[in-house]
């Protein structure tokens, strides 16, 4: 059965319709809603039942803890048992925005938001729509990303219904989300500031207000980051990366040539500058080679569009890793799966 869907414009929010998905969440149940990041799925967080709901419908491990969004900073010391001042720094800089802060977490909030850590991911969007639906829900709202699990990140209400149509209440089609990649995690160990998943906000700027920061690669380490399986955000398609060196277009097309032979449909995802070398493929633009922003907003939905085109592969340019770029390629290194090579 298709969700109910409510169109809001983030720019003159009808609160009557936001109050019917605050409806649904006091009655336990699942609304999916835009963010700045990505489309999320939320329930009440400080509901078991309601939360192990989304666990369910996106056929979520078990072990995969949610990220805990709150409209207002207070709500935070009523979550977080500890908030160090560096977090606080980076608060006060970034909230409400794309950054996810894990702390050691208070006991009300129960163990299946976390998976039983002993911390809590929390997060204040600046989403107009998501800060009016979780003010008025009156709790904070867990909520992972709106797709089933392993698949693209949704960005627009699409992808939420393509995904979880018959398993969830309610949709708020807000529109395209801006950045279209999920939020930055960032943890605290002793002194040290790790990003656990790049996202939302670039690296370069958490530096700037912290100094120092670590960020941890996936490569190897996968037990260990967020998004913890080595394969996710995966179109039906498979990956493969092309690195970024002067002769990217040559090998694009060795490739996608190659697999062509092999009698394998094949995409190619480009950036601008090298679409034209491409015209005997089906080729899609992520955006130009300077505008990371443009391409982390078009990259989920891009690998949706291939599946909808029934590619079996798709050849994808890697792009620089400055910026929102470090997102984007983590996010496509993820979605070329654990034994990926770069060509
Ligand atoms: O932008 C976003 O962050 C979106 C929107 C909806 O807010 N949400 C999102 O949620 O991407 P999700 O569940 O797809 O990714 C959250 C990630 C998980 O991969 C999880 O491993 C990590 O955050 N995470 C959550 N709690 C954690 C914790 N206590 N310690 C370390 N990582 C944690
Ligand atoms: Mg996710």
């Amino acid at each position: 059965m298709r969700p109910k869907v409510l169109k809001i414009d983030p720019q003159k929010i009808d609160l009557e319709l936001i109050k019917q998905a605050a409806e649904v969440i006091s009655n336990r149940g699942l609304v999916a809603f835009p963010t700045e990041t990505v489309y999320g799925l939320g329930a009440n967080a400080l509901e078991a039942k309601a939360v192990a709901g989304i666990f369910e419908a996106k056929s979520r491990p078990l072990d995969d803890p949610l990220i805990v969004h709150i409209a207002a900073r207070e709500d935070l010391y009523e979550l977080a048992s500890c908030v160090p001042g560096a977090a606080e720094k980076l608060i006060d800089r970034f909230w409400p925005g794309p950054l996810t802060i894990v702390l050691k977490k208070k006991s009300i909030i129960p163990d299946i938001v976390t998976t039983g850590l002993e911390t809590v991911a929390i997060r204040m969007p600046y989403n107009p729509v998501a800060q009016k639906f979780i003010a008025t829900s009156g709790v904070p709202i867990a909520a992972p990303s709106a797709n089933l699990f392993g698949r693209p990140s949704p960005t627009n209400a699409n992808h939420v219904i393509n995904d979880l149509e018959g398993k969830i209440d309610l949709v708020l089609d807000g529109g395209h989300a801006d950045i279209g990649v999920e939020s930055t995690v960032v943890e605290f160990v002793r002194d040290k500031i790790i990003v656990l998943r790049p996202g939302g906000t670039t690296v370069e700027d958490l530096r700037s207000i912290v100094g120092e920061v670590e960020v941890f690669t996936e490569t190897g380490h996968w037990q260990r980051s967020p998004g913890r399986y080595p394969q996710h955000y995966s179109p039906k398609a498979k990956v493969k990366l092309v690195s970024d060196d002067p002769d990217q277009v040559e090998r694009v097309l060795a490739l996608a040539r190659q697999e062509q032979k092999g009698g394998r449909r094949v995409g190619i995802m480009a950036t601008g500058e090298h679409e034209v070398s491409y015209r005997e493929f089906d080729v899609k633009v992520l955006g130009p080679r300077e505008d990371a922003r443009l391409c982390a907003s078009r990259l989920f939905h891009i690998l949706r569009e291939f599946d909808e085109d029934e590619v079996d592969v798709i050849v994808a340019e890697a792009i620089g890793e400055q910026g929102l770029g470090l997102a984007v390629m983590n996010r496509l290194r993820k979605s070329a799966g654990p034994d990926f090579h770069i060509f």
